[in-house]
């Protein structure tokens, strides 16, 4: 057995200012740029789609999975000395459609923004999950090699074993829940498609081939790709400095789903400065709410990340609904009850504070909306992207109570195109029919 060391806590402050050191020459896309699908994990066209759940269940499920990922923000701001414990990869939202070798291979895997190694089950498999997807052969992939033993990229590896009799490098990855990979370090071919459909390939990104899983895997997702700011994840093997994405509501055809990336990414509109950004998430500063005209009597300073790192405000793509301090929710949920004319009622499944007795989302086509004053950048979300359906005769509020960290969620990041340049340390925000782009 290898014995396993996760990221502490305390290293985000450090790794603030560090820049990426690894880079793969063979990686960089130049001026270029690409874009990828994203699959909303509970939209029929993705494979993790189960016909059998109701809107409610999907629903409650995507609250559970907004706490838990609350939860584990928590634990990884407010125990510095502990050891962090890596997101449960099932909880991400979001499928990554990408070919694999060649021959492509088409690969659906989990997006996970807060880990840093790709990986997916490989041929021969010793112990893993029955997947739909067929499993990766490498070896009907004439452009798959194994990273040797000798490479940095190796050496990187928190947890390894080198075999000099089969020259590979062995890696072993523990997520807080104790499910886990093993498997061999490899390098191959990754394909994505532009906007324009066209094939992009770059030619040998770094993942791991895993023979032994174990866990609860959901068998329709084929692996994770790792999207933190480590340098194992995509981002930094690819040198983006911008990248996008816009995300079409999941009860929509969402096949206009993407992330954009480099010289692709969608950066307009009204921009805000990065407050702080970990390896794991970026920090925002919101200054202010309003409800229609009227400035919400927020305590000030209430999202502010405190020098021992409690509170503040997190863009999140991986969490569904939006997470407000209790001190600010209440005051946002008085505000709405005051304007808006429905019945109110309490959600009978325990989900939602604020609910109220609609036939239907017209009755609520005409609430004020809602806009976040972030320094810079006044955002206005449509009551689309405010209010949720939790029966067929009760809306809710899409947003939840925190007592700690802040989230904006991707529920409220539903058509906008919302972009982050790394380098100017902005996140954009620009209003947009995701599924018309
Ligand atoms: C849905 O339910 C049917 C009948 O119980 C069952 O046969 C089927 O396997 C279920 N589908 C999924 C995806 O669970
Ligand atoms: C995977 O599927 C095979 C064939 O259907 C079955 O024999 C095996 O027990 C399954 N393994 C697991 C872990 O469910
Ligand atoms: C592929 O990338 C790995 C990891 O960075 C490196 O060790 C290896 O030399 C690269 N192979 C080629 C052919 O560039
Ligand atoms: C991209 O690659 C796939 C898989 O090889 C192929 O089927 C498709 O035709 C390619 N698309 C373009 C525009 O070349
Ligand atoms: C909160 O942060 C803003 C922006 O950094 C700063 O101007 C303000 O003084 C802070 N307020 C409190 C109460 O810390």
């Amino acid at each position: 057995m290898f014995s396993t060391t996760l990221l502490p806590a305390a290293a985000i402050a450090v790794l603030f200012i560090s820049i990426i050191v690894y880079t793969s020459p063979c990686a960089s896309f130049g001026t270029g740029g690409f874009s990828v699908r994203l699959i909303h994990r509970d939209s029929p066209r993705s494979p993790l789609y189960d016909p059998n759940l109701t809107a409610a269940d999907r629903t409650t499920a995507a609250v559970r999975r907004s706490i838990s990922r609350l939860n584990y923000f928590e634990s990884l701001m407010s125990s510095p000395m502990e050891i962090a414990p890596k997101l449960t990869p099932d909880d991400g939202e979001y499928l990554m459609f990408f070919q694999l070798g060649t021959p492509p291979v088409p690969v659906y895997a989990i997006v996970d923004t807060g880990s840093d190694l790709t990986w997916l089950q490989c041929l021969p498999c010793k112990t893993c999950y029955n997947q739909t997807q067929p499993l990766f052969d490498p070896s009907k992939s004439s452009t798959y090699k194994k990273v040797p033993c000798s490479s940095p990229s190796c050496a990187a590896l928190e947890v390894k074993e080198c075999t000099e009799d089969t020259k590979s490098c062995y890696y072993d990855l523990v997520y807080g829940d104790g499910t886990s990979t093993m498997g061999i370090l490899s390098g191959d071919t990754l394909t994505f498609e532009d906007r324009f459909r066209n094939n992009v390939t770059f030619p040998n990104i770094t993942f791991g081939c895993s023979d032994s899983t174990y866990g609860t895997f959901e068998k329709n997702q084929g692996g994770i790709v790792g999207l933190n700011r480590n340098p194992f994840s995509l981002i930094s093997q690819l040198e983006v400095k911008q990248f996008s994405h816009c995300m079409v509501p999941p009860d929509q055809d969402d096949s206009g789903s993407r992330m954009q990336f480099g010289s692709n990414a969608v950066i307009s509109g009204d921009m805000t400065p990065l407050a702080f950004e970990s390896t794991y998430n970026y920090y925002l500063i919101l200054e202010g709410i309003s409800v229609g005209n009227d400035k919400l009597p927020i305590p000030e300073g209430i999202f502010n990340l405190t020098k021992d790192f409690e509170g503040g405000f997190i863009i999140d793509s991986g969490t569904t609904y939006t997470l407000l301090r209790r001190e600010a929710f209440l005051v946002l949920v008085d505000a709405l009850g005051e304007k808006i004319h429905l019945q109110q009622k309490a959600d009978p499944s325990n989900r939602f504070p604020l609910c109220f007795v609609a036939a239907s989302f017209d009755e609520l086509a005409s609430a004020p909306v809602i806009t976040f004053h972030f320094k810079g950048a006044d955002v206005v979300f449509p009551q689309q992207s405010t209010y949720t359906k939790a029966f067929d005769w009760l809306w809710c509020l899409a947003m939840l109570p925190s007592n700690d960290i802040s989230i904006l969620g991707n529920f409220q990041q539903q058509n906008f195109h919302v972009g982050f340049d790394i380098s100017k340390k902005l996140v954009s925000f620009a209003a947009s029919d995701c599924a018309a782009f």
